[in-house]
């Protein structure tokens, strides 16, 4: 049997994995933010990127190492396919870590061996024992993944798992890369590796798997009952494709059910100890944040983090959860720091109430931010009555996406109306701090501020999605607007809040065209599409 750490392990790869989803990519401070909110959710290790990818990525992980990870911390990991190019630049970002892990992988499966990499099983075979030694010879926290372990062959991959094993890999991972496999398949998957590799007591395994098929939470439920000891996850389930597993429904899962799932960790059924490190009553703000970072929207029915997750609608289900909570309702919203809106501030507020309140909410702000949150927080208090936490998440996540600005919205100004032609002035300051104004008429006032952005950024781009939703209630509350557009064949978002929803629309096109030029600068590979050839080692 895998090693057994007496409880599951969370590794969360919003950051890597995550971050591959389309649309979704975060500037430096955003994954800064992240980081630190995924070490006060409690997330045992933290994949924070791909850092060979780019030197963007390089620096986001190394940032991310110097701040994030401390002795009591979360360790931090990057991703590098097996070839010693990556492998070191992944160890020079780690480094700064106390705790810090190289996760590295190649994939096992016929149909990856043929026709991605064009090797051969001997090949594989021989590449592992060198990549995983040469990462050990480095830390000492070395991960290895055998890619679409779900559609290899299993006699195979018992073999390179021994044999990663026997290099100095202290975890194993078991990705169902395509999300093919179904629950009894996974947990049949990982008890024969519990069975078939003669070393396998000397390494935790682990599970990652992506959701195509809609399965991924319960094809890990069925690999820990098997002994899988670490789930890779992402906030929100976001991720490559239809995403990954997704953290809250795991950890939740978990707990909901710890009587069903603790006789699998040897214990008594009606044991309390928790079954993972994460502070459940931290998942609604964390997702709150990589929802509104990434652009990616939160669907309302989504399990534990949606909007209607635990809203009850019908008169019977009302009748019944007032009588006794439990006829319907098996999570407590508090459970997840799901709170009413708790009206906090006002107009009169002043710094210290406003840094207090956001020290509670967990955001420890430096001075020049701070300064730069109570003006925003001021400038909506003079529109806004009363500012709730939610607004004060919504100013903090605005905050985040503006340092690379390469544009920045200096005045938007439109006229509408059922007898007017829509139309927008806008004016635009570049990095330089020049200023340029122009006005366009479109079919309503949103498109017109999108007609006049496009002809002064003049970067080609279609809009893909727009969204508007309120944050809190209220005729006064902020409209948060997402837009999602396509520019040179990839997806960029932005997001921005405010009283009024076409300045709101104009700051979230602004910050999804700064997303676009910052990435037309850089060339940054991806992880599994890009193809490696296997560097020899370098010389000592
Ligand atoms: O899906 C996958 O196989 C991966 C690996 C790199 C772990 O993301
Ligand atoms: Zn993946």
């Amino acid at each position: 049997m895998a090693k057994d750490p007496g409880r599951v392990l969370i590794f969360d790869t919003t950051l890597r994995d995550g971050e591959q989803s389309p649309g979704a990519s975060l500037n430096l401070e955003e994954k800064l933010a992240i980081a630190q909110q995924l070490a006060r959710l409690g997330v045992d290790v933290i994949e924070a990127g791909f850092p060979f990818a780019s030197q963007g990525d390089f620096l986001a992980v190394q940032k991310i190492a110097e701040q994030v990870g401390g002795e009591d911390g979360p360790t931090i990991c990057g991703l590098a396919r097996a070839s010693s190019a990556d492998i070191k630049s992944c160890y020079e970002a780690v480094s700064p870590a106390p705790k810090r892990r190289i996760h590295t992988f190649i994939a096992t499966s016929d149909i990856h061996l043929e026709h991605k990499l064009r090797k051969s099983r001997k090949d594989v075979l021989s590449i592992v024992p060198e990549m995983v030694s040469y990462a050990r010879s480095l830390v000492d926290d070395v991960e290895f993944s055998c890619e679409d372990a779900a559609r290899s062959d299993p006699e195979f991959l018992f073999e390179v798992i021994q044999v990663a094993i026997a290099s100095g890999a202290g975890t194993i991972n078991i990705p169902d890369t395509v999300g093919y496999i179904t629950p009894s398949e996974f947990g049949e998957l990982i008890s024969r590796i519990n069975n078939n590799v003669p070393n396998i007591d000397e390494a935790i395994l682990s599970v990652h798997g992506h959701n195509d098929l809609g399965l991924a939470v319960a094809n890990f439920l069925e690999a820990v009952k098997n002994g899988a000891r670490q789930l890779e996850c992402t906030i929100n389930g976001i991720g490559e494709r239809a995403g990954n597993a997704a953290l809250e429904e795991l950890v939740m899962g978990l707990h909901v059910r710890r009587s069903y799932f603790n006789p699998f960790f040897g214990r008594d059924s009606d044991s309390p100890t928790p079954l993972t490190a994460v502070r459940m009553d931290e998942i609604t703000k964390t997702s709150r944040l990589v929802s509104n970072l990434t652009g990616m929207v939160v669907q309302p029915n989504k399990a534990i983090v949606g909007a209607n997750a635990f809203a009850h609608e019908s008169g019977i289900h009302q009748d019944g959860v007032l009588k006794n909570r439990l006829t319907y309702e098996i999570v407590d919203a508090k459970t997840v720091g799901l709170r009413d809106n708790r009206i906090s501030l006002g107009k009169l507020s002043g710094r210290s109430a406003v840094r207090a309140r956001m020290e509670e909410l967990g955001y420890d702000l430096s001075r020049e931010d701070l300064n730069e949150a109570f003006a925003r927080f001021k400038d909506l208090a003079d529109r806004k009555r009363d500012i709730t936490d939610r607004d004060l998440e919504a100013i903090v996540s605005e905050q985040v996406q503006q340092p690379e600005a390469r544009y920045q919205l200096r005045l938007v100004q439109v006229s509408c109306g059922n007898t007017l032609r829509p139309t927008a002035t806008i004016t635009l300051a570049n990095q330089y701090g020049q200023e340029e104004t122009t006005s366009a008429v479109g079919t309503g006032p949103v498109d017109a501020v999108c007609r006049a952005l496009d002809s002064l950024a003049a970067v080609p781009n279609e809009l893909i999605e727009f969204s508007v939703k309120s944050v809190t209630e209220g005729i006064d509350a902020m409209g948060e607007v997402t837009i999602r557009l396509r520019g040179e064949g990839k997806l960029y978002s932005g997001h921005s809040a405010d009283t009024d929803v076409v300045v709101a629309a104009a700051q979230a096109y602004i910050n999804a065209l700064n997303r676009l030029v910052a990435s037309q600068a850089v060339c940054s590979l991806h992880p599994q599409r890009d193809n490696v050839d296997v560097h020899p080692l370098p010389s000592l």
